[in-house]
């Protein structure tokens, strides 16, 4: 799939190998997480794939990250399998380098020879924040969606992932809203199976997306006081890939989680957690990521079986129940925005 810019306006549309074309701007213009910071150091570059456009990320030895299509604009091969060199990337084919801005500088069969400006890779945006590094293929509308807790001193705050997801992205963040499975998928941690009554809970779409609030589930030990109690949740889909939830209780006890799901194509998808808690102080930070892991470990497999993958929109595939109201109306925000990647 290969970017391409519309003639009537800056949005950006998709064109697969088979020639399909799709016009995306939401998706396009959105960003999304591609690599943990501490997993790009000076001098190296990955492999990602993105809603289908495989990317190389790289850093220089100045310290910037770039964000390119990775296909050499010499030969059209993979500029990934090149190498960084001070703060230039060189392709492994001819050995041209190309500097930050993704122009060719230097051609080594041909010393002093200028590069015509069409000598240039396709670049995209890049930013680092919450210790992620995150690219937009198009032209981003807003900036990464904020964790509002990563500066808060009362609040204990840990990022992890990635989790490598066989799904679809939609699929994942509608798993993220769903308390509903808490008693079965997660029994014994986030809910009991003799308690697995959701009461109707109001859910609305707005300027912001999609927000569900006052959900409240029983949880056998919510705080790790040996408790069983009921507690709070709160759901709001930012954007189509982005949501952030808030479990209180009323004594003031309160963990915030920001989901990034990351495209990789219409059937795959990486997620990644910032988390934050204002409790458990004597739980080291170690512990809490790997409780983290298990939850989303423990949701893998069911998240992998949907048949179909694609998230249908059309309300007659699937049935619906009330305490699916939160799935529901992201469907229907999904729809309005006119989504049409990873969408049956
Ligand atoms: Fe990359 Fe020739 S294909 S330098
Ligand atoms: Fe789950």
């Amino acid at each position: 799939m290969t970017p391409t810019t519309s003639n009537s306006n800056t949005a950006l549309s998709m064109q697969n190998g088979k020639g399909e074309k799709r016009n995306d701007p939401v998706l396009l213009n959105d960003w999304y997480a591609v690599t943990r910071t501490q997993d790009l150091q000076p001098g190296s570059l990955i492999k990602f794939r993105l809603l289908d456009i495989d990317l190389v990320i790289w850093r220089g030895d100045d310290g910037q990250v770039q964000a390119w299509e990775d296909r050499c604009p010499h030969r059209s091969v993979r500029l990934s399998a090149g190498n960084v060199v001070g703060n230039t990337l060189v392709c492994s084919y001819h050995g041209m380098s190309y500097n930050s801005a993704g122009q060719c500088i230097k051609v080594p069969a041909h010393p002093g020879y200028i590069p015509p400006k069409q000598a240039c890779a396709h670049t995209f945006q890049v930013k680092e924040r919450y210790g992620l590094i995150y690219v937009c293929l198009g032209e981003p509308q807003q900036d990464i969606v904020v964790f509002p807790e990563w500066n808060e001193p009362a609040y204990r705050c840990y990022l992890t992932g990635p989790y490598f997801i066989r799904s679809n992205g939609y699929r994942a963040i509608e798993n993220f809203l769903d308390v509903a499975h808490f008693p079965f998928l997660h029994e014994g941690i986030l809910g009991d199976r003799d308690r697995p009554e959701i009461e109707d809970y109001p859910v609305v779409i707005n300027d912001d997306g999609v927000f569900a609030s006052n959900i409240r589930v029983w949880q056998p030990d919510p705080y790790g006081t040996g408790q069983g109690d009921y507690v709070i949740y709160d759901y709001w889909a930012f954007r189509p890939l982005t949501a952030y939830l808030r479990k209180y209780s009323p004594t003031g006890e309160c963990l915030t989680l920001l989901y990034n799901v990351t495209p990789v194509s219409e059937e795959e998808c990486v997620g990644w957690m910032l988390g934050s808690l204002n409790y458990a102080h004597d739980i080291s930070d170690q512990a809490i990521r790997a409780f983290q892991d298990e939850i989303v470990f423990q949701d893998l497999d069911n998240l992998e079986s949907h048949t179909p993958k694609k998230l249908p929109l059309d309300s007659q595939v699937e049935f619906h129940v009330p305490s699916d109201r939160s799935s529901l109306m992201y469907r229907k925000w999904l729809k309005q925005l006119g989504i049409t990647y990873g969408i049956l």
